[in-house]
C-alpha cells in the first residue's frame, strides 16, 4: 500500500487531502493535530497508515495494527452537526464498513460469511470482532477513526476467541487489497455524512442498520458508562433515528441507550 493507491479519491475531489504514513503513532492523533491548528482544508481529509505504533481504541484501550496487514484510517471534517448528533457518525461508519466489505468480497467472488454490526462501534464476523470505530470530537471538527483486521494471519491466545480478520474468515486465495477497501469505505462514509448533515436524522438508514445488528431481538447487558441507566438484562430492539439503542426490559418498559457498550448473549464469551 502507498499513497498512489488513493489518487482516485483526490483526483475526483472526494477528499481534499490525503495524509499517508508508512508508520505513525495514531491516525486519529494526526487528524487531531490538524483540528487543533485549524488547518483543515475544506471538505474531508483522510489519514491512512500502513501501521500505527500507538493505535488507540475506546475506553483508553490500545489498538494493534502490525505492518502490512490491517486498515488504520481516520476521516476528518469540519461538521455542521450539533454535539448530540455526533454519535450518529459512528453508526454511519459502521454501515459504510459493512457495505464496503460486502461490495469488495462480492466483486472478488469471495465466500459468504456472517458479518454483523455490534452497536455502537464494532463489526463482527462469525461472532468475533474485525472492526472498531473511534469517533472523536474537537468541535467543530469530527474525527472518525476506523480500524479493520484485514490480513492478520493469527491472533495471540488471549484474544483468539474474540478477534479475527477478514482473511481468516473468507477463502479468497489472495490477500485483501487494503487500499481498494479503504477507497470504497471512504466514498460511502462521505456520502452518508453529507446526507446526515442535511437530514439531521438517521431515518434514512435505520431500517437497513437494524437488519444488520448482531443484537437485534437478543438479550443484552448494559455495561461501562451506562451506569446511570437501570442495570440488568434487556432485549435489544435496534436503534432509533438518533442512533440510540432501544432496550426493552422483562416487563416491556423501554429505555434508550445513548452511549456505552453492550454485551450480547452468545458473543465475546457472554453465554
Ligand atoms: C475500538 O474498538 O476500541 C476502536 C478502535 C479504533 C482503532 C482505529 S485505527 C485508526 C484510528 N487511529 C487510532 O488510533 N484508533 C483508530
Amino acid at each position: 500500500m502507498n499513497e498512489n493507491n488513493f489518487q482516485n479519491l483526490t483526483a475526483y475531489g472526494i477528499i481534499s487531502r490525503l495524509h499517508y504514513y508508512d508508520e505513525v503513532g495514531s491516525t486519529n492523533d494526526e487528524a487531531k493535530k490538524t483540528a487543533y491548528t485549524n488547518s483543515l482544508t475544506n471538505g474531508y481529509e483522510l489519514y491512512v497508515a500502513d501501521t500505527q505504533s500507538v493505535g488507540r481504541g475506546r475506553m483508553g484501550r490500545t489498538w494493534s495494527s502490525p505492518p502490512g496487514t490491517n486498515i488504520s484510517m481516520s476521516l476528518l471534517t469540519n461538521t455542521k452537526l450539533s454535539g448530540e448528533l455526533i454519535p450518529g457518525i459512528t453508526i454511519l461508519a459502521a454501515l459504510a464498513v459493512y457495505k464496503g466489505i460486502q461490495r469488495y468480497t462480492q466483486a472478488h467472488k469471495m465466500t459468504s460469511y456472517d458479518l454483523k454490526i455490534k452497536w455502537p462501534n464494532d463489526l463482527v464476523i462469525n461472532g468475533k470482532k474485525i472492526c472498531g470505530i473511534l469517533t472523536e470530537l474537537i468541535y467543530p471538527y469530527v474525527i472518525c477513526g476506523i480500524g479493520i483486521n484485514v490480513n492478520t494471519p493469527d491472533f495471540p491466545d488471549d484474544i483468539r476467541d474474540k478477534a479475527t480478520s477478514l482473511m481468516l474468515e473468507t477463502i479468497s486465495g489472495h490477500e485483501i487489497d487494503r487500499a481498494e477497501l479503504i477507497c470504497i469505505i471512504t466514498k460511502d462514509l462521505i456520502s452518508y455524512i453529507d446526507l446526515y448533515e442535511t437530514k439531521k436524522s438517521l431515518d434514512f438508514i435505520t431500517e437497513e442498520y437494524n437488519s444488520l445488528l448482531v443484537s437485534l431481538n437478543k438479550e443484552i447487558i448494559l455495561t461501562s458508562d451506562n451506569i446511570e441507566l437501570p442495570s440488568g438484562t434487556y432485549i435489544s430492539r435496534g436503534i432509533d433515528s438518533s442512533g440510540a439503542l432501544i432496550a426493552e426490559n422483562k416487563v416491556g418498559e423501554v429505555i434508550c441507550v445513548r452511549s456505552g457498550e453492550v454485551s450480547v448473549r452468545g458473543l465475546y464469551g457472554y453465554t
